[in-house]
C-alpha cells in the first residue's frame, strides 16, 4: 500500500481537490476548523454517519482509525471494512507514475472486485427512511494492477442503474454525484462486472441533505449530477461557480458548503470575465437549496455584448437512451453589485430559444440569491440556455452558479426491507460469503444463491424459500429468521447449529416447510411447532 503522502503537504496547490479557495476566506476558515476540532469526532462507528452525520469512506485502505482529509478541512476518512457486503474485494495502491502526483489521499487506493461475482456492493447503514442524501462515488484507476488494462463497468443506485463508469485513461477521475432519497435506514451502491475488465472504487461518500432540498428527488426518482466533460473544466461534473481565475479557484466543497458538494470552477471563459463581492449574500431566499454564500460571492458576465449562454448534450455514461432523457436545471442568482436607481439589470432566461415559463425579464435581487429551476424534458440533442439582456437593460445578464441534472426512474423495486435487513443479519451472523451482495432479490439476475423470491409489478418482493443446507452455520438460529415474514420454506439441514429450537420458529406467519435436521440442537421441540406439525400446517423435519 502507498503511503499516504498526499496527507502531510499542507497545502494542495495542484492538487485534484485543492485547498485553495480557502484564500478568499480565512477568518471563515479559521472559524470553521475550531468547530469541527471540537464537534468531529475520530472515534467512527465502522458502516455508519460520522457526528455530521457523513459517510466519507477511502476504500483500499487496511482498516483502522479514521484520518482527517486536508483537502476538506479535516473530514475524516474511514476505511472500507465495515461497509463492503461479505467481506468481498482486495485492497491495492495505485502505481507509478499515477501514485506520484498530490492527489487526495483516497486515491491512491483502491478496492476491486475481482472473481467473477457479477455484483459487488456497498451497504451505507444508520440513515432516516424516507430521508435525502447526496451519494458520491469516485474512481481512480492509478494503473493499481499493474496490468495497465483500463476497464469498464456499471455503477447502481440500489438496485437501479446509476452510471457506466468507462475508465479512458489511467489518469483519468471519475466522479459520480446523485441526490436519492433511501428507501430504508440502509442504501446500497453496487458495482457490476460487465466483462470488460475488473471492477474498482476509490471513494465512496454520503452527505445527508436537508428535507426542503432537491424535492425533485424521491424514492421514485433519482437526480443523477450531469456527467459531462466541457473543455475548460477539470471533472465532469456540471455543478459549477465562476470564480476566476479557474487555476487558483478550482473546487469549492466541505466546508464551504455545508453539504459537502462539490462546486468546479466552469473554467475562464474568454468572452466572460467576474463580477464579485466581498459582502454576504442571503441564501434565505434560495434557502430550499441552501447554496453556500461563498460559491454565490461571483457570478459570470460577459465581457463585451449583452448574451451568456452555455449547452449541454446528453451523457452517455447515465444516459444511454437520450431520446427519453429528462433534465432538472438550477440557476443561482444574485446581484453582486449596488446600481443606481437608473442602472438596470434585467434579462430574459432562454432554453433551446424558448423562454423560461414565469422567468420572462428577470432581475437579480442584490446580496441575495434566487435559484430558478425548470425540469426540461426534450429528446436526444444538445440544449442551451441563453440569459439575454432586454432592450430596456443597461447592464448584460449574471449567473451565479447552476447545476444540471439528469433525472432517472428508480423503476426496479427491491426486496422489501424487512427481509432485506434479515437477510443481512443471517449473513452477518453466520459470515456467509456466496454471491450475497447488495439486494436479496433484485435485480432477479443478481439474486442471492439460495432464494426463491416471489415478485410483483407493484411492490417490493418477498422471499418465499431459503436453503441454507450444508452451509457450515454453526452457533444459535438467528432470530433474524423470524422476521421473513413470508417465508414458506427454510431449509437449515445439514449444518453445526446448536442451542435450543428456538420459539419463534412457531411464530412465522407463513412457514410451510422447516428443515432442522443434521445440526447439533439441543432440548425438545417447542409446543407450538409440534401443534403445527400435528393438524398439518407445517412439515416439519427434524433428526
Ligand atoms: C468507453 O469510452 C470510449 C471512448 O469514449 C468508447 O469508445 C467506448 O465504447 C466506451 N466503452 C464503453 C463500454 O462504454
Ligand atoms: C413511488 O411509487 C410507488 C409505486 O408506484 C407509489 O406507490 C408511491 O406513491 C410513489 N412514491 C412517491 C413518493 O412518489
Ligand atoms: C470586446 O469588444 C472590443 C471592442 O469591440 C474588442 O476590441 C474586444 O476584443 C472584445 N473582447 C472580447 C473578449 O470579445
Ligand atoms: C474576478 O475575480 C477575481 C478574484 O476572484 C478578481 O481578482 C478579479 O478582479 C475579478 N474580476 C472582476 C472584473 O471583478
Ligand atoms: C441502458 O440502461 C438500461 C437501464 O437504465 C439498461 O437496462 C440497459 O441494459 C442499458 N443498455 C445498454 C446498451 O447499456
Ligand atoms: C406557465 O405559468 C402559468 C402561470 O404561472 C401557468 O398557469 C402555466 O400552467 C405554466 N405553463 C407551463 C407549461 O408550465
Ligand atoms: C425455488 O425456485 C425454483 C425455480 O423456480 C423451483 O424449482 C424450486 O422448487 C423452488 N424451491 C422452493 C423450496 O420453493
Ligand atoms: C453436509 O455438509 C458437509 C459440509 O458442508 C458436506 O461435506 C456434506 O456433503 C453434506 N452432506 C449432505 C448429505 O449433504
Ligand atoms: C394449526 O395449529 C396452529 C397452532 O396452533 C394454528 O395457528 C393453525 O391455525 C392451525 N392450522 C390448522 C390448519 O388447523
Amino acid at each position: 500500500e502507498r503511503g499516504k503522502t498526499g496527507r502531510s503537504s499542507n497545502v494542495h496547490a495542484a492538487a485534484m481537490e485543492p485547498a485553495t479557495a480557502a484564500a478568499a476566506c480565512p477568518r471563515l476558515l479559521v472559524s470553521l476548523l475550531l468547530v469541527l476540532s471540537c464537534f468531529v469526532s475520530p472515534e467512527l462507528v465502522h458502516g455508519q454517519p460520522d457526528a455530521l452525520g457523513f459517510i466519507s469512506i477511502d476504500c483500499g485502505i487496511a482498516d483502522g482509525p479514521s484520518y482527517p482529509d486536508e483537502s476538506t478541512r479535516g473530514l475524516r476518512y474511514v476505511s472500507d471494512a465495515g461497509f463492503v457486503d461479505a467481506g468481498a474485494g482486495a485492497n491495492a495502491g495505485i502505481n507509478p507514475p499515477y501514485s506520484d502526483r498530490e492527489l487526495a489521499a483516497r486515491y491512491l487506493t483502491v478496492r476491486h472486485f475481482s472473481g467473477g461475482a457479477a455484483r459487488s456492493c456497498y451497504t451505507l447503514r444508520g440513515l432516516s427512511p424516507g430521508g435525502r442524501y447526496l451519494v458520491r462515488s469516485s474512481f481512480y484507476y492509478g494503473n493499481y494492477d499493474a496490468l495497465n488494462r483500463l476497464p469498464s463497468f456499471h455503477l447502481y443506485l440500489g438496485v437501479n442503474r446509476w452510471a457506466a463508469v468507462n475508465v479512458t485513461a489511467p489518469d483519468d477521475i471519475l466522479i459520480f454525484e446523485a441526490v436519492v432519497v433511501s428507501p430504508a435506514d440502509f442504501f446500497q451502491v453496487c458495482l457490476v462486472d460487465i466483462g470488460q475488465g475488473t471492477p474498482f472504487i476509490s471513494g465512496l461518500d454520503l452527505r445527508p441533505l436537508r428535507a426542503a432540498m432537491y424535492p425533485e428527488a424521491t424514492v421514485n426518482q433519482s437526480l443523477l449530477l450531469l456527467n459531462l466533460r466541457r473543455p475548460a473544466a477539470r471533472f465532469a461534473l456540471n455543478r459549477y461557480h465562476f470564480w476566476r481565475p479557474a487555476s487558483f479557484y478550482k473546487i469549492y466543497r466541505y466546508p464551504f458548503d455545508s453539504y459537502d458538494r462539490i462546486w468546479q470552477s466552469y473554467g475562464d471563459i474568454a468572452a466572460w470575465t467576474n463580477i464579485t463581492t466581498t459582502a454576504n449574500v442571503d441564501v434565505s431566499k434560495a434557502s430550499s437549496f441552501d447554496a453556500p454564500p461563498v460559491v454565490l460571492r461571483s457570478a459570470a458576465t460577459p465581457v463585451n455584448g449583452t448574451r451568456l449562454e452555455f449547452s449541454w448534450s446528453p451523457d452517455t455514461s447515465q444516459n444511454n437512451d437520450s431520446s427519453s432523457a429528462a433534465y432538472l436545471l438550477l440557476l443561482y442568482f444574485a446581484e453582486l453589485q449596488q446600481l443606481p436607481g437608473n442602472v438596470l439589470r434585467r434579462f430574459d432566461i432562454l432554453v433551446d430559444g424558448a423562454s423560461w415559463n414565469g422567468s420572462r425579464s428577470y432581475t437579480p435581487k442584490y446580496l441575495s440569491a434566487e435559484v430558478v429551476e425548470q425540469v426540461v424534458v426534450q429528446g436526444s440533442g444538445q440544449h442551451t440556455v441563453s440569459l439575454v439582456a432586454t432592450p430596456d437593460a443597461i447592464l448584460p445578464p449574471i449567473l451565479n452558479a447552476f447545476e444540471i441534472y439528469s433525472l432517472r426512474q428508480m423503476t426496479e423495486l427491491a426486496t422489501n426491507n424487512g427481509d432485506a435487513k434479515a437477510m443481512m443479519g443471517i449473513r452477518t451472523t453466520y459470515m456467509l460469503k456466496k454471491n450475497w451482495m447488495g439486494d436479496p432479490c433484485a435485480p432477479k439476475a443478481f439474486a442471492w444463491n439460495g432464494l426463491n423470491c416471489s415478485y410483483s409489478s407493484s411492490g417490493p418482493a418477498w422471499i418465499t424459500a431459503l436453503i441454507l443446507s450444508s452451509s457450515l452455520l454453526t452457533g444459535a438460529v438467528d432470530p433474524s429468521f423470524g422476521d421473513l415474514k413470508s417465508l414458506q420454506y427454510l431449509d437449515l439441514s445439514n449444518n453445526s447449529l446448536s442451542g435450543p429450537i428456538p420459539d419463534f420458529l412457531a411464530q412465522m406467519p407463513s412457514l410451510k416447510f422447516l428443515d432442522l435436521s443434521s445440526n447439533k440442537l439441543s432440548g425438545s421441540i417447542p409446543a407450538a411447532l409440534v401443534r403445527k406439525r400435528q393438524n398439518g400446517s407445517l412439515v416439519l423435519m427434524f433428526a
